[in-house]
């Protein structure tokens, strides 16, 4: 039984990485020429997947885990596991910009990230570990 659920959690995080690499390649960048792909595991199971997608205007450019994020939020969903990120770079494993690590914030601290590498393979991290020390909703709470 333990090890059906392993089994299943494991396909789940392949399917996850697959889906990154595939949105990486629908990224429009013609400017960066630096495509990304990102993949989003909600609470539920369902995986929205986002690439960057660029502007003439550059600084109108949006990250691929924010397109992933705003897909996920018009869908209906506000709570999410994880995230799988990737781009072309095949010698390291690339985390996510600092605007994008906050906007995951907002969402909660408890993601698991995958930095993932073209060649499929991964590090597992998590969204405290990448943005500590965060500003986050809980600090707009009032008494
Ligand atoms: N980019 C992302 O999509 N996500 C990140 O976390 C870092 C950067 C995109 C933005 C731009 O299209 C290209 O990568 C180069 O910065």
């Amino acid at each position: 039984m333990l090890f059906c659920f392993v089994y299943m959690f494991v396909d789940k995080v392949q399917e996850l990485v697959s889906k990154c690499l595939q949105a990486r390649d629908m990224a429009y960048c013609p400017y960066s020429r630096f495509p990304v792909g990102a993949a989003i595991l909600t609470a539920d199971g369902a995986i929205i997947t986002g690439c960057n997608v660029e502007n003439a205007s550059y600084g109108l450019t949006v990250c691929a885990e924010r397109t992933a994020i705003q897909r996920a939020v018009v869908e209906g969903h506000r709570q999410f596991t994880a995230i799988a990120v990737t781009c072309d770079i095949k010698d390291s494993f690339v985390g996510p910009c600092g605007a994008c690590r906050q906007v995951l914030m907002e969402f909660g601290p408890n993601w698991t990230v995958y930095l993932t590498k073209p060649d499929g393979s991964y590090k597992e991290t998590s969204l405290s570990e990448l943005l500590p020390l965060a500003f986050s909703p809980v600090h707009l709470a009032k008494d």
